[in-house]
């Protein structure tokens, strides 16, 4: 069966070079994966007042977007080595109201994108940690640190470097059987 695969991707910039390894990482999905990508920019900042019986709409209308999906795959860049507000704010926003988050249970994947040499470890690891507490099964390996991404990509968006996109693709493969797995318990 087809799964649906959200993509949220916690960078806003038209050039993002986050999105586009997001991108390039869906042009290797098999056929039994579809992927969406769910907009987080217009996201108004979570708070708890808000959260009525009329929450603003474009809160419900992202939860609505994430209850599509089967599995998550995150694409995050590092801002002072943690996960940008955006994205943030968007897991806050997915994991409320308390024990209806429109994510838990899901199976997720994370991608780090950055210029610099560690790849984004921090932001990646600081996600981890927020989907430990959604109770979200986050694929352990292969770990993705995509560093030095400058490099890495074409004027087009595509990946330049062959070994790469073979990492890439076997990573796209073991997020599915991963998926799989987590689903049949
Ligand atoms: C950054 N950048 C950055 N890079 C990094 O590897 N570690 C970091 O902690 C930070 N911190 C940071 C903070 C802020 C506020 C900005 C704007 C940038 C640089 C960042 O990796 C670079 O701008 C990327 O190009 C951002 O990703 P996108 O937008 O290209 O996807």
């Amino acid at each position: 069966m087809p799964r649906t695969i959200g993509i949220l991707v916690g960078s806003l910039r038209k050039e993002s070079c986050t999105r586009k390894i997001a991108n390039a990482i869906v042009t290797l999905f098999p056929a039994s994966l579809q992927p969406r990508f769910i907009d987080i920019g217009q996201l108004p900042l979570y708070n708890a007042d808000l959260e009525t019986e009329s929450p603003p709409v474009p809160w419900v209308a992202f939860r609505d977007q994430l209850r599509t999906a089967d599995a998550f795959l995150f694409a995050t860049p590092e801002y002072n080595r943690s996960v940008p507000g955006v994205l943030k704010n968007a897991v806050d926003v997915a994991s409320r109201p308390s024990g209806r988050s429109a994510m838990a249970g899901k199976p997720a994947a994370v991608v780090s994108v950055s210029p610099g040499a560690i790849g984004a470890f921090g932001a990646n690891h600081h996600l981890r940690q927020s989907l430990v507490y959604l109770d979200m099964p986050t694929m352990l390996q292969p770990e993705a640190y995509i560093g030095g991404v400058a490099k890495l990509l074409g004027p087009d968006g595509a990946i330049t470097q062959d070994s790469t996109r073979e990492f890439l693709r076997k990573y796209v493969q073991t997020f599915e059987a991963w998926i799989e797995r987590t689903i049949a318990k």
